[in-house]
């Protein structure tokens, strides 16, 4: 008797420690959350201490115009890097009326190999650069496949590689160097809500997501002790062009209050989703049994869901 009553007082006890253990945690994560997407909003980092300019890649379009707008608010000079001249342009002449800043544009295809960034690097020689944006990414194809069937698949994998690892890569080898000689810098990766977990259908975009995410994160430790800050945002969706231009509501962010409310973080963290309310669907994400993202049923049911929608379209 008096072994099952011990017994008996052990799993009282350690299920009061297991529900400690989860107010606590749960109650830091909150904490966390309010700090970094409510007083961050409140009390801004200035991003003007980092350097005079800011880089920009996929500067023309989406989340990386509205990190370069919103940069050049908070007084930084801005260079826009992209492919497209005329929406380069656009931008850049918006910048210099609306805030008053410098502006310089690089015209690039991020889907090219190495060669092309000899020519980045003499655009950027010795200019002091404080922030440099990786934003500049790509999906495979239109609609989200199996990876077979993505259209055209060789070219595809060779582009994506190059847009979404190799650019992050080039570009911190670049702008790095004279970061570290004045002892202060600011790198901020875009990665994706995609990088969290495997998403099938969108295997080879969530996987280099997670290069992002994990070069962002020993990049860091590298570095910090040399006053470089790196910071990964796991964005979930923002209406831009890649999401088709999706309505805003509570869960999808336009890029012009993803940008402003990122940027508020900086200092803050360095692992977001970027805004409250992605950061709130991220951690409902997380409470989802891992196995179920694996379960071939939720593939299928997925796979169905975007069939429908390439039928409505055609
Ligand atoms: N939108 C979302 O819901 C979402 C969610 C999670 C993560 N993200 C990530 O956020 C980043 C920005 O996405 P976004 O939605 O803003 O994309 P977007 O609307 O498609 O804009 C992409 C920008 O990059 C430029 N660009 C595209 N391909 C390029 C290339 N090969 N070389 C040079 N520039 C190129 C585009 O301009 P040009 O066409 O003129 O070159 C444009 O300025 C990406 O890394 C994406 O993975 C987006």
């Amino acid at each position: 008797m008096e072994a099952k009553a011990d017994y008996t007082q052990a799993f009282v006890l350690f299920g009061k420690v297991v529900a400690i253990y989860l107010v606590l945690s749960q109650g830091w994560k909150l904490i966390r959350g309010i700090r970094n997407h409510i007083l961050s909003g409140w009390f801004q980092t200035d991003l003007k201490q980092y350097g005079r300019w800011a880089v920009v890649t996929g500067a023309s379009d989406g989340i990386g115009k509205s990190y370069a707008r919103e940069l050049a608010k908070r007084g930084l000079d801005v260079v826009l890097i992209s492919r497209t001249l005329e929406k380069l342009k656009n931008v850049a002449s918006e910048i210099e009326q609306k805030y008053g800043r410098k502006t310089k544009i690089i015209q690039a295809d991020f889907t090219r190999g190495s060669e092309m960034y000899e020519s980045i690097e003499n655009n950027l020689k010795g200019m002091e650069i404080g922030i440099l944006v990786n934003n500049v990414g790509m999906i495979l194809s239109k609609h989200p496949e199996r990876f077979l069937n993505i259209p055209n698949i060789n070219k595809a994998i060779t582009d994506t590689i190059n847009c979404n690892i190799l650019s992050v890569l080039q570009m911190t080898r670049i702008v790095l160097p004279q970061m570290i000689e004045r002892n202060k810098g600011l790198i901020i990766n875009i990665s994706s809500e995609a990088g969290n977990h495997p998403f099938p259908l969108l295997i080879v975009y969530s996987a280099t997501k997670v290069f992002v995410d994990f070069f962002s994160r020993g990049l860091h430790i590298e570095y910090q002790s040399k006053g470089i800050t790196v910071q990964c945002v796991m964005p979930l969706s923002v209406s831009t062009a890649m999401t088709s231009n999706i309505k805003t509501n509570i869960f999808v962010k336009s890029a012009d209050d993803f940008a402003r409310e990122a940027l508020n973080t900086v200092g803050y963290t360095n692992r977001t989703s970027g805004c409250f309310s992605h950061s709130l669907q991220s951690y409902a994400l997380d409470l989802i049994p891992k196995p179920v993202f694996s379960m071939t049923t939720v593939t299928d049911l997925f796979e169905n869901l975007v069939n429908k929608q390439k039928k409505k379209e055609k």
